[in-house]
């Protein structure tokens, strides 16, 4: 009788820095029978404010570099990336792709009983409205909130600040208002947003469900992944950035929650 060996799927996981880290954090919970690379574009972040065409152009060189290193499967975890460049970035790389929008707007729409919900993120994915048109083929109604002084905030470790918590109220004291008030969901749709939940909790109305995209999308991969057949084990991860490896590791485990080692600086033709 011959040895069967057991397969690990081989996720490429990708973000504009490390802010994407979330929803690996999320994978390495949900889909512990995989290994993971891990790419951090963090010499040409931030992605919010950029256009289609320079974020298109970045991811793509992104994805075939992970696809190289022996992804099998894509995670595109930047929200801007995938609002702007989903259908771009999944027909250059050979690999299944999956973004961070379509399963968060899933989970959005399961969760609200009143079919509005409120999306925040940068300004490139509100411009994009691609969670609104994401949430309205589910027959929920979106409003849109750009909120760019999160990122920094966030990467400041600002999570639980004072000012960080008066920043949440100018942004969304009057969103959910109006025509908006009987809104009960709230979408992060930015990847550095899971780290502000409790802050956004106190923020928000007590019936407003908060919905994350990064629990969302690693909710999917499982989903999509036929786990039957892995080998069991403690998943492996390589990390690569483009800016220095001590800044990715440091910053990186904030949203990571653990220590990061192997991580390796790479340097992508622009
Ligand atoms: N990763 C980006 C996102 O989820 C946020 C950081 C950036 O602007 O590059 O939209």
């Amino acid at each position: 009788m011959t040895a069967t060996t057991l397969k690990r799927p081989a996720i490429g996981v990708f973000d504009s820095g490390v802010g994407g880290l979330t929803v690996l954090r999320e994978l390495l919970r949900q889909v512990p029978q995989a290994d993971y690379l891990y790419f951090g574009d963090t010499a040409r972040l931030p992605y919010g404010s950029k256009s289609a065409e320079t974020v298109a152009k970045y991811a793509i060189s992104a994805a075939d570099f992970l696809v190289k290193q022996g992804a099998e499967h894509l995670v595109i975890a930047c929200n801007t990336a995938t609002a702007l460049a989903f259908e771009r970035i999944a027909s250059a790389v050979k690999i299944p792709a999956l973004g961070v929008i379509e399963p968060g707007a899933e989970t959005a729409a399961a969760a609200s009983k009143s079919k509005q919900a409120v999306v925040i993120a940068t300004e490139g994915t509100c411009a994009s409205h691609a969670y609104k048109r994401a949430l309205a083929a589910k027959g929920v109604e979106a409003r849109e909130k750009a909120c760019p002084l999160f990122v920094p905030l966030v990467e400041e470790g600002w999570t639980e600040h004072e000012v960080t918590e008066r920043v949440a109220h100018i942004y969304l004291d009057g969103v959910f208002s109006g025509d908006f008030s009987g809104a009960d969901a709230l979408v992060l749709g930015c990847t550095h947003y899971p780290l502000l939940k409790p802050l956004l909790r106190r923020v928000v109305p007590a019936h407003v469900a908060i919905v994350d995209s990064a629990e969302a999308t690693a909710k999917a991969m499982a989903e999509r992944l036929d786990l039957s057949s892995a080998s069991s084990g403690q998943p492996l991860v390589k990390f690569f950035a483009t800016d220095s490896v001590d800044k990715f590791r440091k910053a990186g485990e904030k949203f990571l929650g653990c220590k990061i080692e192997n991580v390796t600086h790479v340097e992508l033709e622009s």
